[in-house]
């Protein structure tokens, strides 16, 4: 990401200051509306998570200059999502979801420059998101060889 474009999208997330509740409640109307088959991996009362990704968008925007900070907190929480169940797959109709709720709420701001910096934002914590969740499958299926190993060594099958 250029200098430019970090620039960019923090002056859009200053907009949406005093209104983050309302923007993640488009946001999760616009993700069920694309994708209701991802409905049922969240709880019934979306409250606390409309709160919780804001914080989380909030400090990654923040952070977008800092490697060093975003790197492992996109890593774990990459890795706690995949213990939600969600897959890279996943990402695609979220990315979407969340492009249209900006262009929404940022009206002709949201204009191909725009478009670019946030797919190239999206882009990045998608991608750090995703290196927790492939290491914490790799762990998984290293615990369950372990395991395996740990049995068959006892005689087990
Ligand atoms: C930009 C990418 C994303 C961000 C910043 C984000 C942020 C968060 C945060 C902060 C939480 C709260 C729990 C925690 O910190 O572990 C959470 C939970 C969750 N997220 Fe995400 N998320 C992203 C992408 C996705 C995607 C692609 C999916 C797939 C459908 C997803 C599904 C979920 C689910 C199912 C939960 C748990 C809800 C619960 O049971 O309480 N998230 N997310």
């Amino acid at each position: 990401m250029t200098p430019d474009q970090i620039a960019l999208i923090r002056s859009h997330a200053a907009r949406l200051k005093g209104i983050e509740d309302d923007f993640a409640a488009a946001f999760y109307a616009r993700l069920f509306q694309i994708a209701p088959q991802l409905r049922r991996m969240f709880p019934a009362d979306l409250a606390e998570q409309r709160m919780k990704l804001m914080t989380a968008v909030v400090f990654a925007v923040n952070a977008l200059d800092r490697p060093e900070a975003l790197a492992p907190a996109l890593h774990s929480l990459g890795a706690r999502h995949a213990a939600y169940g969600v897959t890279v797959a996943h990402f695609a109709p979220v990315a979407e979801a969340l492009t249209d709720t900006l262009a929404v709420a940022l009206g002709t701001g949201f204009d191909a420059q725009a478009q670019q910096a946030w797919s190239a934002a999206l882009g990045a914590l998608a991608g750090l998101m995703a290196e927790g969740m492939n290491a914490a499958a790799l762990a998984a299926a290293g615990s369950a060889a372990q395991g395996r190993a740990a049995q068959a060594s006892h005689g087990g099958s």
